[in-house]
């Protein structure tokens, strides 16, 4: 049986100091979650709910999941990831009232599914993810479950596909907050936090320069365009290489090499795929490839670069570095692949994932859209509107957008806190946009 994280480390009082401490440094840090607390501890929003969640346990998330248990809740938790837990952070976490921590760096499949169903052994009235996995198990193995499912909030791009999918075949029985893709979360976590943590990770882990280099970035959607953009900031040249005929024009009209990936296998240093896609280096690129290049992903899955593939054709391999794997070739090349083909900017050993004030933004939607969900089922139960979802709630089960004015709430708290004002639209403004009657 799974047990929580504080069972199975040797130390487990250093290590909750540890992980209180990066949680108090990613707190200070963190003005839209800091500023939700007020509330949620006055109001208790979340009061008697369950909220499951499986994301990748370090400070930011730990942070989110004691605001939703100072909300009311009781949470429990458990890694989307095999290795992009903080085992500190998962013991300080386990060790907050209300919260269970299941999450644990390193595990295998087996015990990543088996925390997977202790967090659902709790009977989770909303479900927080990052990629699906805990929808999925529900819906598969505890469909008793959906009853009593408030709804749901998706992280993650591949998340909300998978999740569209599941929509699209009829087969989602609860609604689900599709957080990855409202404003506030996609053009910043996607663009600047994949961007800079992607690049930080990657330097970190080889201690390599990037002047100089060429970096082929696989997939130019909203993460592709942040790693490109920095990667070109940091004087690499960049290569991108795409099968969206608009996205490979953007791409090309920022200035950048677009290519297939069969020549650009030719001539990058350090290639990193980011497109939520398969097989997107495979076999006949790792052919081309000159000695010593870097392979890194940074999509959700690790399924991007063809490491079965990678492996067959290797004579040899070896632990060139923490986190990095050397395949060596029968000429003797050698293609190093950085933390196990998984998202480098988590999954390496000394991987932060995003800066924090990204986190900030994209888990202040996490948290407005648990309540509202929460909220809504209120509403409805009290017959102030119709319930369409489960418990009554007014959405239905299905995809749905955040809504556009909880959106705008975070970006007002951040901008408030960062002292930036902005202009409001004026009356006259109003009207006119709103008018169609205005012509030359
Ligand atoms: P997106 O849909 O905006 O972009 C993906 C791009 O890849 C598209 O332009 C698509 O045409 C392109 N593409 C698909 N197959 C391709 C192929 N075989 N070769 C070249 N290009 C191809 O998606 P977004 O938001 O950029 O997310 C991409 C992945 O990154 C997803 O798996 C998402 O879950 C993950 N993600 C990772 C984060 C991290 O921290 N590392 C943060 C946010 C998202």
């Amino acid at each position: 049986m799974t047990e929580p994280i504080t069972a199975t480390l040797d130390d487990p009082e250093t290590a909750r100091e540890e992980g209180r401490r990066k949680m108090d440094w990613a707190r200070q840090h963190m003005p839209i979650l800091d500023s939700l607390w007020t509330d949620f501890e006055r109001d208790r929003p979340l009061a008697g709910e369950t909220v499951g969640m499986a994301m990748h346990v370090e400070a930011k998330t730990a942070i989110l999941a004691e605001l939703l248990a100072a909300g009311g809740a009781e949470v429990a938790i458990t890694g989307c990831n095999p290795l992009s837990t903080h085992d500190d952070v998962s013991a300080a976490l386990d060790a907050v009232d209300g919260v269970t921590s299941y999450a644990e760096r390193g595990v295998d499949d087996e015990a990543y599914y088996a925390a997977i169903e202790a967090v659902i052994a709790h009977e989770p009235s909303v479900t927080v993810d990052d990629g699906m996995d805990l929808v999925a198990a529900i819906h598969e193995d505890h469909p008793e479950l959906v009853d009593g499912i408030v709804g749901g909030a998706e992280e993650t791009t591949t998340g909300v596909h998978r999740l569209r999918a599941m929509d699209d075949d009829g087969e989602l029985e609860y609604p689900i907050f599709a957080v990855n893709d409202t404003p506030m979360k996609r053009l910043f976590d996607n663009v600047h936090g994949t961007g800079e943590s992607t690049l930080a990770s990657i330097a970190m882990t080889t201690n390599l320069s990037w002047a100089g280099k060429t970096v082929v970035v696989a997939g130019y959607g909203h993460c592709g365009k942040g790693v490109a953009k920095k990667a070109a900031g940091q004087n690499a040249d960049v290569v991108v290489t795409e099968v969206e005929p608009r996205r490979a024009l953007e791409a090309h009209m920022e200035g950048y090499d677009v290519m297939p990936m069969a020549e650009a296998a030719e001539v990058g240093d350090v290639f990193i795929t980011t497109t939520g896609n398969r097989d997107v280096i495979v076999a006949e690129h790792f052919e081309r490839m000159d000695d010593g290049v870097l392979l890194a992903n940074a999509g959700h899955f690790d399924i991007e670069v063809d490491l079965d593939a990678l492996s067959e054709l290797a004579v040899d391999t070896s632990e060139a570095r923490d986190g990095v794997r050397a395949y060596e070739m029968a000429d003797g090349r050698r293609l190093n692949v950085l933390a196990e083909g998984r998202l480098v900017n988590l999954a390496t050993p000394v991987a932060l994932g995003h800066p924090v004030e990204v986190m900030d933004q994209s888990f202040g939607i996490q948290a407005v859209v648990v309540r509202e969900l929460v909220e809504s089922a209120a509403r409805g139960s009290a017959g102030q509107s119709g319930g369409r979802g489960p418990r009554d709630s007014e959405y239905a089960a299905g995809v749905h957008e955040v809504p556009d004015e909880l959106d705008r709430e975070v970006a007002e708290t951040k901008l408030a806190a960062e002292g930036v004002a902005f202009d409001g639209l004026t009356d006259a403004q109003r009207e006119y946009m709103d008018s169609w009657q205005h012509g030359t």
